[in-house]
């Protein structure tokens, strides 16, 4: 490849990167999700899962958790769908204030979506051979991300600055906005400086501290009230707060942030994407349960 053919892949990998910056974790933060949920899978929403997965997945669902961001220019329809917008400076969320889109369709929001893409797969799924007027294989990884975006805090911020994207601001020496720096930023730069830039060790990290440190919170994260399959709201709710604790604060336009502002939010962002994980997991696994009861049966 020539000089200007690698330049015009670096413009097109940057200009990828800035547009699935907008839409969620990044393609690093859905990953580590999706492969925390696996560890804590039952043998039979497993067996569901990798029976839904379409075969670039490679049988591993972390591998296609970024799917909804990378055809957001395909299914224009889905954009609204990752995130959640709040009242300016108040701090919480309602699910029938806030879930609409920007045209004001209710139900078209992250937490909507969530609920949307449960039903399609619960109702498919009493018996794994029932016809469904979904694509249940769209729908699980659609599931699959949403259940991280809900857990990024800014997809729960304020509808003013559009959950930070128009807050300018310094990652240490690069230009960004909020948004972003919770999308990837500080993913990024917690795998330069703490994990030798591996996913792995990362995901090893975060999952010694599920069973170590964690391991009093882990049965409430996972808890759904009464009879529930899934229940977002509450994690929209968390979201939203952190946004206003964590991540507006000491964040204002044009302000640089560095390593103070990253050492205290990265273990804010670690346990967002440990409770990510075990909620898609114990979801999944709420799911797909009555199917291991047909075939415990
Ligand atoms: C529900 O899923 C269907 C199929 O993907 C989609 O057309 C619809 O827009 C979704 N609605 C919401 C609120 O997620
Ligand atoms: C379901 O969705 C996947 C991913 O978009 C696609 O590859 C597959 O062809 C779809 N299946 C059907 C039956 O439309
Ligand atoms: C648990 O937390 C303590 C204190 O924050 C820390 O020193 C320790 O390394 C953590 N354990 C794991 C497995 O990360
Ligand atoms: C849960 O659902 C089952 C079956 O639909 C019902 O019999 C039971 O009473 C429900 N329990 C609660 C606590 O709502
Ligand atoms: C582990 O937990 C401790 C205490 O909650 C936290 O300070 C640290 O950042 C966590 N590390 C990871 C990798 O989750
Ligand atoms: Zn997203």
């Amino acid at each position: 490849m020539g000089v200007s053919g690698l330049l015009w892949t670096v413009r097109v990998l940057v200009l990828l990167q800035l547009v699935t910056g907008i839409l969620g974790w990044g393609k690093e933060g859905h990953y580590v999700i999706c492969k925390i949920a696996e560890g804590y899978l039952t043998a039979g929403a497993l067996a569901a899962v990798k029976e839904l997965l379409p075969e670039s997945a490679q049988g591993d669902l972390a591998n296609v958790c970024s799917w909804p961001d990378e055809i957001r220019f395909h299914y224009h329809w889905s954009s609204a769908l990752h995130y959640v917008d709040t009242p300016d400076f108040r701090c919480n969320y309602e699910y029938c204030r806030d879930c609409h889109d920007s045209a004001g369709r209710k139900d078209r929001c992250v937490t909507g979506a969530i609920y949307n893409y449960t039903y399609q797969l619960s109702s498919a799924y009493p018996n794994s051979n029932s016809f469904s007027d979904y694509n249940l294989t769209e729908a699980l990884m659609f599931l699959s991300h949403f259940i991280g975006d809900v857990h990024q805090p800014l997809h729960v911020g304020f509808l003013g600055d559009l959950g930070g994207n128009t807050i300018q601001v310094r990652w240490y020496r690069r230009k960004s906005n909020l948004h972003h720096v919770w999308d990837t930023m500080i993913i990024e730069s917690a795998l330069k400086t703490f994990y030798s830039s591996d996913l792995a060790t990362m995901i090893q990290a975060i999952q010694n501290n599920i069973t170590e440190n964690w391991s009093n919170q882990e049965p409430l994260w996972e808890h759904c009230g009464r009879n529930q399959t899934v229940c977002p709201n509450p994690y929209a709710s968390e979201s939203v707060s952190l946004a206003c604790k964590f991540a507006y604060r000491n964040a204002t336009p044009g302000s640089t942030l560095e390593d103070d502002y990253f050492l205290s939010r990265l273990p804010v962002v670690e346990k967002r994407l440990a409770q990510a994980g075990i909620r898609l997991a114990a979801t999944l696994n709420r799911i797909f349960a009555s199917q291991i009861e047909i075939a415990q049966a």
